[in-house]
């Protein structure tokens, strides 16, 4: 039997982490395997193109060597990771996938005129290969971004390039994703954010089950 790939969206801060583990929890305690993986970096080599994605100067490359940074990564996440998993019959939830790009590099960053060379892209390297279900983690701007940062304080990271740019750029993503979640809403699962984790998860999950 083939597994399942189940993608986690949303803006910086919006909680993905910890829902996605919680929804590990309960895939293996009603029997199922399950791997949980992200992009950038699903991968060992994917590891070094997420360095060179999110450490340092946000302008240290343009939008397209960058658009094909996140491509390689995805391809090579696909090949090596997530379809021999599925093969295997393994759920693999990822901390985002496809939909990201579309968002930040089409919808937030405002660099591309439409998302025609995105689509391609994605055609190259994945067919008609998409995920079974897309949960979108919709948090509000600010709060959202007070999470964030509240997280690369503690944690001490390097890892701001996407997090250092103005508040407009993450209404527009907020609103782009809810856009793509409109334009397929049988794959997506929309999810307020807002609430603490457990209320949170509580929505997800009943939402979720009904894609699985
Ligand atoms: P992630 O590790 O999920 O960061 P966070 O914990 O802040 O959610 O992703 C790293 C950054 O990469 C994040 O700011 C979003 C960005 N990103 C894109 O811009 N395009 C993409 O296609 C992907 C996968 C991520």
């Amino acid at each position: 039997m083939k597994g399942k790939f189940i993608t986690f969206e949303g803006g910086d801060g919006a909680g993905k982490s910890l829902q996605i583990e919680k929804v590990a929890q309960y895939l293996r305690s009603i029997g199922k395997e399950v791997i949980v993986t992200r992009e950038p970096g699903g991968t060992e080599v994917g590891k070094e193109i997420r360095r060179l994605l999110v450490e340092g100067d946000k302008d240290k490359f343009d939008e397209i060597a960058e658009v094909l940074l996140f491509y390689a990564d995805r391809r090579i996440h696909l090949e090596k990771k997530i379809k021999p998993a599925i093969n295997e019959g393994k759920y693999v939830l990822s901390d985002r996938y496809n939909d990201s790009t579309i968002a930040y590099q089409f919808y937030g960053s405002n660099k591309f005129n439409d998302t025609k060379i995105l689509d391609e892209l994605y055609k190259i390297i994945a067919g008609d290969f998409k995920p079974d279900a897309t949960v979108l983690l919709d948090v509000d701007v600010e709060l959202g971004l007070k999470r964030s940062f509240k997280k690369a304080e503690t944690t001490n990271t390097k890892e701001l390039r996407f997090e250092n740019v103005e508040l407009a750029f993450h209404q527009r993503l907020k609103n782009g994703y809810l856009e793509l979640a409109k334009k397929d809403p049988n794959r997506f699962v929309v999810v307020n954010a807002n609430n603490s984790v457990e209320e949170v998860y509580e929505e997800l999950i009943e939402k979720l089950k009904t894609k699985l």
